[in-house]
């Protein structure tokens, strides 16, 4: 029937897709990784010293979604890539925060679109997975925010779409 046909290639497609845009969610999750281990050890000054201990339990919790990120592209048959994403560094400290919360708004905007996909690919299992890794980027940005004495960045409901 070509109507399945188009279907199942359709579906195909998009589980193409959707590896090679985890495999972009992977690269972001090393650049995590990399950038709190550098900061939570490199950021000087007394008032930060409270952020510096966060920015080091975000370092281990950026590995966690990592791993989970790898299993779920296995999974989906694809390979997980051994590429992380460029980090900047900066002698200073606002700085380094501000390119923390950057990335952490646009991780929270790609694991939004993420969940999507793989509800419309019913691998709702993978959503929850996906959800769970959010729940604590929007806590890695409510840090930040608060850290740099700012408003969390909202995310319009159109761009995440
Ligand atoms: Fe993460
Ligand atoms: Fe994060």
């Amino acid at each position: 029937m070509a109507t399945t046909t188009e279907t199942e290639r359709a579906t195909r497609t998009d589980r193409e897709k959707l590896i090679a845009d985890l495999n972009g969610d992977l690269s972001r999750e090393y650049q995590a990784i990399i950038a709190y281990v550098i900061y939570s050890q490199t950021i000087k000054g007394a008032a930060y010293m409270s952020i510096a201990k966060e920015l080091e339990s975000h370092a281990k919790q950026e590995l966690a979604h990592a791993l989970t990120i790898s299993k779920q592209i296995d999974y989906l048959g694809g390979t997980p890539t051994t590429q992380p994403n460029p980090v900047r560094t900066s002698e200073s400290a606002d700085d380094m925060l501000r390119f923390d919360l950057d990335n952490e708004t646009e991780t929270v905007r790609n694991y939004r679109q993420r969940v999507r996909q793989c509800e419309a690919l019913g691998e709702f299992a993978m959503a929850e997975e996906i959800r769970k890794i959010l729940v604590n980027e929007q806590e890695h940005q409510i840090d930040l925010a608060t850290a740099l004495g700012i408003d969390v960045p909202i995310i319009a409901s159109s761009e995440s779409r």
